[in-house]
Protein backbone atom coordinates (compact mmCIF):
# COMPACT_ATOMS: atom_id res chain seq x y z
CA UNK A 1 0.00 0.00 0.00
CA UNK A 2 1.27 3.56 -1.17
CA UNK A 3 2.59 5.25 2.35
CA UNK A 4 0.74 8.41 2.46
CA UNK A 5 2.81 10.35 4.80
CA UNK A 6 6.66 10.74 4.58
CA UNK A 7 9.36 12.91 6.07
CA UNK A 8 11.89 15.15 3.75
CA UNK A 9 15.50 16.20 4.90
CA UNK A 10 16.44 19.36 3.27
CA UNK A 11 20.51 19.88 3.63
CA UNK A 12 21.64 23.52 1.75
CA UNK A 13 24.78 25.27 1.69
CA UNK A 14 27.38 23.23 2.34
CA UNK A 15 30.61 24.82 0.93
CA UNK A 16 32.10 21.73 1.51
CA UNK A 17 35.97 22.40 0.13
CA UNK A 18 38.98 19.78 -0.72
CA UNK A 19 40.87 20.59 2.18
CA UNK A 20 39.62 19.15 5.42
CA UNK A 21 40.58 21.71 7.26
CA UNK A 22 39.66 24.31 5.36
CA UNK A 23 37.46 27.52 6.89
CA UNK A 24 35.15 29.40 5.47
CA UNK A 25 34.23 32.50 7.69
CA UNK A 26 35.65 31.46 10.59
CA UNK A 27 33.52 27.64 10.47
CA UNK A 28 35.31 24.43 9.10
CA UNK A 29 32.30 23.56 6.77
CA UNK A 30 33.55 19.63 6.85
CA UNK A 31 33.29 19.53 10.28
CA UNK A 32 29.62 20.58 10.80
CA UNK A 33 28.97 19.46 7.86
CA UNK A 34 29.56 15.76 9.12
CA UNK A 35 28.05 17.35 12.60
CA UNK A 36 24.69 18.17 10.87
CA UNK A 37 23.95 14.88 8.71
CA UNK A 38 25.02 12.90 12.49
CA UNK A 39 21.94 14.38 13.78
CA UNK A 40 19.91 14.01 11.00
CA UNK A 41 20.85 10.43 11.27
CA UNK A 42 20.40 10.49 14.72
CA UNK A 43 16.64 11.87 14.45
CA UNK A 44 15.78 9.41 11.76
CA UNK A 45 16.40 6.68 13.56
CA UNK A 46 14.66 8.39 16.62
CA UNK A 47 11.93 8.95 14.23
CA UNK A 48 11.80 5.34 13.35
CA UNK A 49 11.37 5.61 9.63
CA UNK A 50 14.20 7.16 7.64
CA UNK A 51 13.83 10.00 4.90
CA UNK A 52 11.81 9.55 1.87
CA UNK A 53 14.31 12.09 0.29
CA UNK A 54 17.15 13.06 1.13
CA UNK A 55 17.22 16.97 -0.62
CA UNK A 56 20.55 18.94 -1.24
CA UNK A 57 19.48 22.40 -2.71
CA UNK A 58 23.16 24.11 -3.91
CA UNK A 59 26.06 25.19 -2.70
CA UNK A 60 27.43 22.08 -1.97
CA UNK A 61 31.19 22.20 -2.84
CA UNK A 62 32.49 25.87 -2.02
CA UNK A 63 35.81 25.26 -4.49
CA UNK A 64 33.63 24.00 -7.12
CA UNK A 65 36.49 20.79 -7.37
CA UNK A 66 35.45 16.89 -8.68
CA UNK A 67 37.38 16.08 -5.45
CA UNK A 68 35.16 17.61 -3.06
CA UNK A 69 31.63 16.12 -4.63
CA UNK A 70 33.70 12.59 -4.28
CA UNK A 71 33.84 13.51 -0.64
CA UNK A 72 30.69 14.59 -0.46
CA UNK A 73 29.25 11.34 -2.12
CA UNK A 74 31.29 9.08 0.23
CA UNK A 75 29.69 11.56 3.38
CA UNK A 76 26.37 10.50 2.09
CA UNK A 77 27.02 7.12 1.81
CA UNK A 78 24.01 4.47 2.10
CA UNK A 79 21.34 7.57 1.77
CA UNK A 80 22.41 8.08 -1.79
CA UNK A 81 19.79 6.65 -3.42
CA UNK A 82 17.12 8.93 -1.47
CA UNK A 83 19.49 11.76 -2.06
CA UNK A 84 18.28 14.28 -4.89
CA UNK A 85 20.44 17.42 -5.71
CA UNK A 86 20.27 20.66 -7.74
CA UNK A 87 22.68 23.30 -7.96
CA UNK A 88 23.51 26.93 -6.21
CA UNK A 89 25.71 29.38 -7.62
CA UNK A 90 28.88 27.46 -5.82
CA UNK A 91 29.03 24.85 -7.76
CA UNK A 92 30.26 23.37 -11.36
CA UNK A 93 27.57 20.74 -13.54
CA UNK A 94 29.53 18.93 -15.12
CA UNK A 95 31.73 17.92 -11.52
CA UNK A 96 28.41 16.77 -9.97
CA UNK A 97 27.37 14.81 -13.23
CA UNK A 98 30.51 13.02 -12.97
CA UNK A 99 30.22 12.45 -9.74
CA UNK A 100 26.42 12.04 -8.88
CA UNK A 101 25.35 10.19 -12.23
CA UNK A 102 22.60 8.16 -11.04
CA UNK A 103 20.97 11.19 -9.07
CA UNK A 104 21.10 13.97 -11.88
CA UNK A 105 18.96 14.08 -15.82
CA UNK A 106 20.91 11.87 -18.41
CA UNK A 107 20.30 14.83 -20.82
CA UNK A 108 20.12 18.65 -20.96
CA UNK A 109 21.56 21.49 -19.74
CA UNK A 110 20.32 21.61 -16.42
CA UNK A 111 20.03 19.42 -13.12
CA UNK A 112 16.20 19.20 -11.54
CA UNK A 113 14.70 16.72 -10.59
CA UNK A 114 10.53 15.30 -10.30
CA UNK A 115 10.14 12.84 -8.06
CA UNK A 116 6.49 11.45 -5.93
CA UNK A 117 6.57 11.25 -2.11
CA UNK A 118 3.74 9.95 -0.28
CA UNK A 119 1.11 11.70 -2.92
CA UNK A 120 3.04 14.80 -3.20
CA UNK A 121 5.33 15.84 -5.88
CA UNK A 122 8.93 17.35 -5.24
CA UNK A 123 10.32 18.94 -7.72
CA UNK A 124 14.38 20.47 -7.98
CA UNK A 125 15.03 23.44 -10.08
CA UNK A 126 18.33 24.86 -10.97
CA UNK A 127 18.96 28.35 -11.13
CA UNK A 128 22.51 28.37 -11.17
CA UNK A 129 24.09 30.90 -13.93
CA UNK A 130 27.76 30.32 -14.67
CA UNK A 131 29.96 32.69 -13.00
CA UNK A 132 27.19 35.08 -11.12
CA UNK A 133 26.19 34.75 -7.16
CA UNK A 134 22.60 35.58 -8.22
CA UNK A 135 20.42 33.28 -9.54
CA UNK A 136 18.11 33.02 -12.80
CA UNK A 137 15.79 29.78 -14.03
CA UNK A 138 15.76 29.47 -17.48
CA UNK A 139 13.19 29.60 -19.73
CA UNK A 140 13.10 26.03 -20.94
CA UNK A 141 13.39 25.17 -17.71
CA UNK A 142 9.86 27.27 -16.55
CA UNK A 143 8.38 25.28 -19.61
CA UNK A 144 9.80 21.80 -18.00
CA UNK A 145 8.17 22.62 -14.88
CA UNK A 146 4.65 24.46 -16.24
CA UNK A 147 4.44 20.77 -18.14
CA UNK A 148 5.44 18.65 -14.80
CA UNK A 149 2.86 20.77 -13.22
CA UNK A 150 0.35 20.26 -16.08
CA UNK A 151 1.38 16.35 -15.84
CA UNK A 152 0.87 15.90 -11.75
CA UNK A 153 -2.03 18.67 -11.53
CA UNK A 154 -3.77 16.15 -8.65
CA UNK A 155 -0.62 16.32 -6.79
CA UNK A 156 0.53 19.28 -4.19
CA UNK A 157 4.17 20.30 -4.54
CA UNK A 158 6.63 20.90 -2.83
CA UNK A 159 9.30 23.01 -5.25
CA UNK A 160 13.23 23.67 -4.19
CA UNK A 161 15.25 26.09 -5.49
CA UNK A 162 18.85 27.53 -4.61
CA UNK A 163 17.84 31.10 -5.05
CA UNK A 164 15.14 32.49 -3.48
CA UNK A 165 12.13 33.71 -5.43
CA UNK A 166 11.61 36.88 -2.58
CA UNK A 167 13.60 39.38 -0.57
CA UNK A 168 15.32 38.21 2.73
CA UNK A 169 15.03 41.90 3.70
CA UNK A 170 19.31 41.78 3.93
CA UNK A 171 20.07 44.38 0.82
CA UNK A 172 23.16 42.74 0.15
CA UNK A 173 21.81 39.12 -0.09
CA UNK A 174 18.40 40.87 -2.04
CA UNK A 175 20.74 41.91 -4.52
CA UNK A 176 21.70 38.27 -5.08
CA UNK A 177 18.90 36.67 -5.36
CA UNK A 178 16.74 35.13 -8.16
CA UNK A 179 16.69 37.64 -10.38
CA UNK A 180 13.62 36.46 -12.72
CA UNK A 181 11.31 35.17 -9.60
CA UNK A 182 8.73 36.95 -10.95
CA UNK A 183 8.69 34.76 -14.23
CA UNK A 184 8.89 31.57 -11.72
CA UNK A 185 5.97 33.35 -9.48
CA UNK A 186 4.26 33.72 -12.54
CA UNK A 187 4.32 29.86 -13.59
CA UNK A 188 3.75 28.74 -9.92
CA UNK A 189 0.77 30.81 -9.83
CA UNK A 190 -0.84 29.98 -13.00
CA UNK A 191 -1.23 26.43 -11.40
CA UNK A 192 -2.96 26.19 -7.70
CA UNK A 193 -0.82 22.60 -6.46
CA UNK A 194 2.70 24.51 -5.47
CA UNK A 195 1.96 24.68 -1.69
CA UNK A 196 5.78 24.80 -0.22
CA UNK A 197 8.86 26.54 -1.93
CA UNK A 198 11.96 25.56 0.00
CA UNK A 199 15.38 26.96 -0.71
CA UNK A 200 19.03 28.03 0.77
CA UNK A 201 21.44 30.88 -0.17
CA UNK A 202 20.65 32.86 2.42
CA UNK A 203 22.09 31.09 5.32
CA UNK A 204 19.26 32.04 7.20
CA UNK A 205 15.74 30.43 8.43
CA UNK A 206 12.30 32.40 6.73
CA UNK A 207 9.42 31.95 6.08
CA UNK A 208 6.74 34.08 3.95
CA UNK A 209 3.94 33.81 2.24
CA UNK A 210 3.16 35.09 -1.25
CA UNK A 211 0.51 33.82 -3.61
CA UNK A 212 -0.66 31.28 -0.88
CA UNK A 213 2.87 29.45 -1.33
CA UNK A 214 4.90 29.52 1.89
CA UNK A 215 8.25 30.17 0.85
CA UNK A 216 11.15 28.96 3.40
CA UNK A 217 14.55 29.50 3.55
CA UNK A 218 16.88 27.23 5.11
CA UNK A 219 20.13 27.30 7.08
CA UNK A 220 23.33 26.12 6.11
CA UNK A 221 24.59 22.91 7.55
CA UNK A 222 28.12 25.55 8.00
CA UNK A 223 28.35 29.70 8.43
CA UNK A 224 25.37 31.91 9.23
CA UNK A 225 24.26 35.55 8.10
CA UNK A 226 22.53 36.96 10.19
CA UNK A 227 19.16 38.42 9.05
CA UNK A 228 18.02 42.09 8.21
CA UNK A 229 21.70 43.34 7.38
CA UNK A 230 22.87 45.97 4.97
CA UNK A 231 26.23 43.83 4.49
CA UNK A 232 27.43 40.21 5.41
CA UNK A 233 27.64 39.70 9.38
CA UNK A 234 27.85 36.54 10.20
CA UNK A 235 25.44 34.68 12.81
CA UNK A 236 26.47 32.59 16.14
CA UNK A 237 23.34 30.79 16.03
CA UNK A 238 24.19 26.87 15.21
CA UNK A 239 24.64 25.27 11.62
CA UNK A 240 21.17 22.76 11.05
CA UNK A 241 18.91 21.27 8.77
CA UNK A 242 15.03 21.50 7.62
CA UNK A 243 12.63 18.42 7.85
CA UNK A 244 9.26 18.85 6.09
CA UNK A 245 6.87 16.16 6.92
CA UNK A 246 4.15 15.63 4.16
CA UNK A 247 0.80 14.05 5.12
CA UNK A 248 -2.50 13.90 2.99
CA UNK A 249 -2.73 17.38 1.80
CA UNK A 250 -0.96 18.76 4.75
CA UNK A 251 2.49 19.46 5.36
CA UNK A 252 4.61 20.86 8.75
CA UNK A 253 7.94 21.85 8.91
CA UNK A 254 10.58 22.44 11.35
CA UNK A 255 14.82 23.69 11.35
CA UNK A 256 16.72 21.59 13.12
CA UNK A 257 19.69 22.64 14.52
CA UNK A 258 23.16 21.53 16.26
CA UNK A 259 23.15 22.25 20.12
CA UNK A 260 26.07 24.16 21.29
FE1 LIG B 1 25.69 29.44 0.05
Amino acid sequence: MKSTSSVILQLSDLHLMADPDAVLKGVKTRDTFVEVLNLARERSLQGGNEFDFVVLSGDLAHDEQLVTYEILREQLGDWLPRCRLIPGNHDDRASIRKVFPELVPADGEFITFSVESAGWRLIGLDSHLDGEVHGHVDPSQLDWLAAELSTHASQPTLVFVHHPPVLVQSPWLDAIGLINSTDLMDVIRSFKQVRVICTGHVHQESSTVLDDVQILTTPSTGVQFLPYQDELVCDTIPPGFRLIRLDGDKFETSVVRLSR
